[in-house]
């Protein structure tokens, strides 16, 4: 793993929106993989500012998005399908066709079991994912897939566990439905992506952090499994980053890595 630890939530946004933008100038059809939740959006806010002012085209860019809820509508404003497109899609040149986000409205479980299998088929013909975006839940899943998710798990119906519910809820009006399953990447799709970039801000974030970067490999913390990734960065923000016993050697590690850069090996 590469832990990068900068002063503010800003720099992590602003870090992954160069990853972004590196993969883009890098490949020809970039498949981007991407995430919801509070954690992103200045993110997807910088990629909207860099393509307004033509740093970046996404017109050949394909992405695919982690999860969605099931049982709304893709209209329904609290879809990812509706964030996304408010957050990034509706503001940016990529092709509405080639933005995918799991088809999880039906409440049929033979619909939604093909409806994800399908997912994983188009991630295939795609290519697979040149860079996957991740936030981290409080209780350290990635996705949607809660602890005690199969480490080798693909695209599945997962149940939310009651913390990720409760940490949600600020989404929901009183009285409205809040879905209690998605449609989520598993985490074996997920550790297919040739490159994870997981972005955590935020002192709510240290304890799941920690576990995600030092703690044992463990179902009980789905983000573990990134230890697996051969090319897992890990982008922090000084609160984010606060209970890490080896804080100072990911400094250290970064310093070096810039010096190696540079030629300067001493
Ligand atoms: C959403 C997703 C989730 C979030 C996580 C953190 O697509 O994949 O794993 O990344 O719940 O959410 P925030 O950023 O709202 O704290």
């Amino acid at each position: 793993m590469q832990v990068i630890i900068l002063p503010s939530a800003r720099d992590v946004a602003l870090y992954a929106a160069d990853c972004v933008v590196d993969v883009i100038d890098a490949r020809t059809n970039p498949v981007l993989g991407l995430a919801t939740g509070s954690t992103p959006i200045a993110l997807y806010k910088e990629l909207v500012v860099r393509y307004q002012s033509k740093q970046v085209s996404f017109r050949h860019t394909t992405s695919f998005n982690l999860d969605e809820y099931i049982g709304i509508a893709d209209s329904h404003e609290q879809s990812y399908r509706t964030f996304m497109n408010r957050h990034l899609f509706d503001a940016i040149d990529i092709i509405a066709t080639n933005t995918h986000v799991p088809l999880a409205e039906s409440q049929d479980a033979g619909t939604l079991k093909k409806s994800a299998q399908d997912y994983e088929a188009s991630i295939q013909q795609a290519g697979g994912i040149d860079l996957q975006i991740l936030g981290i839940g409080l209780n350290g899943h990635i996705g949607f897939n809660e602890p005690t998710s199969s480490f080798a798990s693909r695209t599945r119906i997962k149940t939310l566990s009651e913390s990720t519910v409760i940490a949600n809820k600020r989404f929901f009006k009183d009285g409205e439905f809040q879905p209690h399953l998605a449609l989520t990447m598993g985490i074996g799709t997920i550790l297919d992506s040739n490159a994870v970039l997981l972005m955590a801000t935020g002192k709510a974030k240290a304890e799941a952090v920690k576990a995600m970067i030092e703690g044992p490999l463990s179902a009980m913390c789905p983000a573990s499994a990134l230890q697996l990734h051969e090319a897992a960065t890990i982008v922090l923000d000084e609160e984010a980053a606060s209970l890490l016993a080896l804080k100072e050697y990911y400094q250290w590690c970064e310093q070096k890595r810039q010096q190696l850069h540079e030629g300067n090996v001493s």
